[in-house]
């Protein structure tokens, strides 16, 4: 297990080349149970979570080949065949590492018309986690049982088009229906869909693929089945979490940092905030551009939402940079109960914070102090890195195993610019 060494107070000058988004090549590699054809997918990250999805499609019968590239920055090729009938059992200790495993079970139902995928972990209690999948699945004519931990879907006579309105919104089972709908017969309009760009990217490869979706984008995805889908080679989206990581990151230490490979509108959220809290911000031909020069951040309130709102994977990010700020700020959680893991880790670095039901309120600390911490989570463990960034002294982040499942070579992206850090051996 590894662990990463931070020295704080270094200003961050230079560039960092965002990678393809892992949230969008996941649901994408997935897509390769959909045909027969082969599927290539470009600019895919190399990171943990890409590695166990390549190994969950290998299971069921995928032949995945994935070349990656030594140059930060620049994502791998992996070229996926389908068997002609793929397998369709999807075991508890694949899909328990990752939550997105499930999303095999749509495309699964779709093409071969049976499905018996584990729930994922954290699921002892029931369905209700995937519960809007599941009633989606059931809306497509499939018949769902739960047995033993796993899910068996069947639909021996096909999927058959139909509305589903989601109860609320959820980003894996629009992705889920979506990647269902389109072998469907007849059409299936999805209400109330998620909207967020790792969707339409999804919707767009389906396309190539010779589905047809209209209103991406929007909560209101159109999709008549066709017969069969094709083959392509589709280039993954870049990181908008990743883009925005750094973006804070370079708020919080200061300085100035390019973004390359990206684009602005991917953190429309986050800006303003970032502009209100004192940073600036401007589009460049190759990315984005965050600059912060002089004056403490300012405490800006912020309220985590489906997209295009601002999203909880940045929250924890945030909350990093407004432990720094001057003033107060409430930073509300509407998306995930239970996502304020990180406040612990921030308190031991002197944060000044306290939680109230859904509610974080931020006393901004003029500094913060080097500490040992522990990642938690994906999210949580990036913050603290950032909070390191800005700490007085040595921050020793623990059990980073977290950040390699969505943070490709981050040492080596901020040392790049300054950033004082490495990664060593527990
Ligand atoms: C995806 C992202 C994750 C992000 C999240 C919200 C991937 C691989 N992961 O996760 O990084 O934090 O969107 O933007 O893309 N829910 C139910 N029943 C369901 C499904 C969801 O109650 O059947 C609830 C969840 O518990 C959660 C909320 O709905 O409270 C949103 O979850 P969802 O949008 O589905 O998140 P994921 O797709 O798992």
């Amino acid at each position: 297990m590894d662990r990463i060494h931070i020295r704080g107070g270094k200003r961050l000058y230079g560039e960092i080349p965002i990678s393809g988004a892992k949230n969008a090549a996941l649901p994408l590699i997935v897509t390769a149970l959909l045909t027969p054809d082969r599927l290539t997918l470009t600019n895919v990250p190399d990171l943990a979570d890409i590695a166990f999805m390549a190994e969950l499609m290998r299971q069921l019968g995928t032949s995945v080949e994935w070349r990656k590239s030594d140059v930060l920055g620049e994502g791998g090729v992996m070229t996926m065949r389908s068997a002609a009938r793929p397998q369709s059992f999807a075991p508890y200790d694949v899909v328990r590492k990752m939550r997105a495993s499930f999303l095999v079970i749509g495309p699964l139902l779709a093409r071969v018309r049976e499905a018996t995928v584990s729930l994922p972990g954290g699921c002892a209690i029931g369905a209700r986690p995937v519960d809007l999948h599941l009633k989606g699945l059931e809306a497509l004519g499939a018949s769902i049982e739960i047995a033993g931990g796993y899910v068996l879907a069947r639909a021996p006579d096909g999927l058959k088009g139909a509305e589903f309105v989601f109860p609320m919104v959820s980003v894996g089972a629009t992705e889920n229906l979506l990647m269902a709908a389109v072998l469907a017969e007849g059409r299936t309009v999805l209400a109330n869909a998620a909207r967020e760009p790792e969707i339409v990217d999804l919707g767009q490869c389906l396309i190539a693929m010779g589905a047809k979706i209209s209103g991406l984008g929007t909560d209101r995805i159109v999709i008549d089945g066709v017969k069969e889908l094709g083959g392509v080679s589709y280039a993954v989206l870049p990181d908008r979490i990743e883009t925005g990581t750094y973006a804070i990151a370079t708020a919080i230490a200061g300085g100035e940092v390019e973004l390359t490979g990206t684009r602005e509108e991917l953190i429309g959220a986050l800006v303003p905030l970032l502009r209100a809290a004192g940073s600036e911000v401007t589009t460049t031909n190759r990315g984005v551009k965050i600059s912060r020069n002089g004056a403490r951040p300012h405490s800006v309130d912020a309220t985590t939402e489906p997209f295009p709102g601002f999203p909880t994977d940045l929250q924890a990010q945030y909350m990093a940079l407004m432990a720094t700020a001057d003033g107060t700020s409430e930073i509300r959680e509407t998306i995930f109960e239970n996502r304020f893991m990180h406040v612990p880790e921030l308190a031991r670095m002197g944060a000044d914070i306290s939680i109230e039901g859904d509610t974080a309120i931020v006393r901004g600390k003029e500094r913060l102090i080097g500490a040992p911490v522990m990642a938690t989570d994906l999210r949580a463990s990036v913050s603290l890195i950032l909070a390191g960034l800005a700490a007085e002294g040595e921050t020793i982040v623990h059990r980073v195993y977290h950040l390699d499942r969505g943070f490709e070579r981050i040492e080596e992206k901020l040392g790049r610019c300054g950033a004082d850090m490495e990664r060593q051996k527990e």
